[in-house]
């Protein structure tokens, strides 16, 4: 599959990333170790890491920082895993129970902290403020992101312009944060920092674009997750939002009423109305022309193998089943 294609470019970076990982999550209190492992140790699809890697490699980068940055940007996101699952009330993620089923809200909670504060110390030791400033920045807009999209559970009047812009602050900005980052590293002029930032934010659109597709279309074998999850917490993704603009008057009562209950009991009647229109079709469509977008930000960046697995990744993104 592509990933595996993708991944192969830089599979001795990835393993020396995987090994720092390990070495890093180290702390004498137990819970901590153990929490942090349990997430980590099942795996994940390691997409941010490998976008520093690439975007490192597609800028010529020479030196030693980028797996400790991949790293940094691993541990960011699995702490907003962490929290999220508490949020969204999830039991399960990359196969398995989430950490919040197995150890609790209160120790996912604060192991979360740890992996942030972690990936702090760990981003000091680059000594490079543009690097801090992209990552402090990162952070805080995903948590901006968090908070907007709890403002925004059940309410089913929600546009589709502001659905997007939680997606671009809770899940794009680190993928552009990791893109952008590859190219502070590789001293890359500013012009080609800012085409591979808007490809990380235009990739990582994609990909919760088709994240929540996947919620109600996806095969939890696969994805590891649940589906429902989102009807679950009445959170209004495009392909709801979508059945409430162009549904019948039915589908679109349906629709609503299960934004605004919550709950899995509407899960089997919001999937018929889905069905009933192009919704995850248009879904699909808006996350293609995004990753359009992404690598069009890319085009004039010299041709590399690095340049191509991005250009794969954007592909990807799209095509995904997991
Ligand atoms: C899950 O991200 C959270 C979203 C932004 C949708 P991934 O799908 O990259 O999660 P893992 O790391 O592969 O489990
Ligand atoms: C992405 O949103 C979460 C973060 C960016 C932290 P979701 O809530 O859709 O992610 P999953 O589906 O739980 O992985
Ligand atoms: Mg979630
Ligand atoms: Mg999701």
């Amino acid at each position: 599959m592509q990933l595996e294609s993708i991944r192969s470019l830089i599979a001795t970076d990835m393993q020396a990333v995987d090994a720092l990982i390990r070495r890093r999550l180290e702390s004498d209190v137990v819970l901590i170790r153990q929490i942090a492992e349990y997430i980590i140790g099942s795996g994940g699809k390691r997409l941010r890491p490998a976008l520093v890697l690439l975007a490192a490699g597609a800028v010529g980068y020479r030196g030693l920082h980028h797996h400790e940055l991949a790293s940094v940007v691993e541990f960011i996101h699995t702490a907003t895993l962490l929290h999220d699952d508490v949020v969204d009330e999830s039991e399960l993620r990359r196969g398995r129970r989430t950490a919040n089923a197995e150890f609790g809200n209160a120790a996912s909670v604060l192991v979360g902290d740890f992996l942030y504060s972690r990936a702090f110390q760990m981003m000091v030791g680059v000594q490079s403020m543009r690097v801090m400033e992209v990552l402090a920045d990162a952070t805080n807009t995903i948590a901006e992101g968090e908070v907007l999209q709890l403002l925004n559970a059940h309410n089913a009047s929600i546009s589709e312009e502001a659905y997007l812009d939680v997606v671009r602050r809770k899940t794009a900005k680190l993928f552009e944060a990791a893109a952008q980052l590859g190219a502070v590293l590789g001293g890359a002029e500013n012009a080609v920092e800012q085409g591979l930032a808007a490809y990380g934010r235009h990739l990582g659109t994609a990909f919760q674009l088709i994240d929540d597709v996947l919620d109600y279309s996806g095969d939890a074998t696969e994805t590891g997750k649940n589906l429902g999850d989102d009807l679950n917490e009445g959170k209004p993704t495009l392909p709801l939002i979508r059945v409430i603009q162009i549904g019948s008057k039915a589908d679109a009562a349906v629709v609503r009423h299960a934004i605004e209950e919550g709950g899995r009991d509407g899960f089997e009647s919001v999937l018929a109305a889905i069905r009933h229109t192009d919704a995850l079709a248009y879904a699909h469509a808006s996350a293609s022309e995004e990753a359009r977008l992404a690598c069009e930000a890319i085009g004039s960046l010299e041709n590399s193998k690095y340049k191509q697995s991005l250009l794969e990744l954007a592909r990807f993104a799209v095509e995904r089943t997991y």
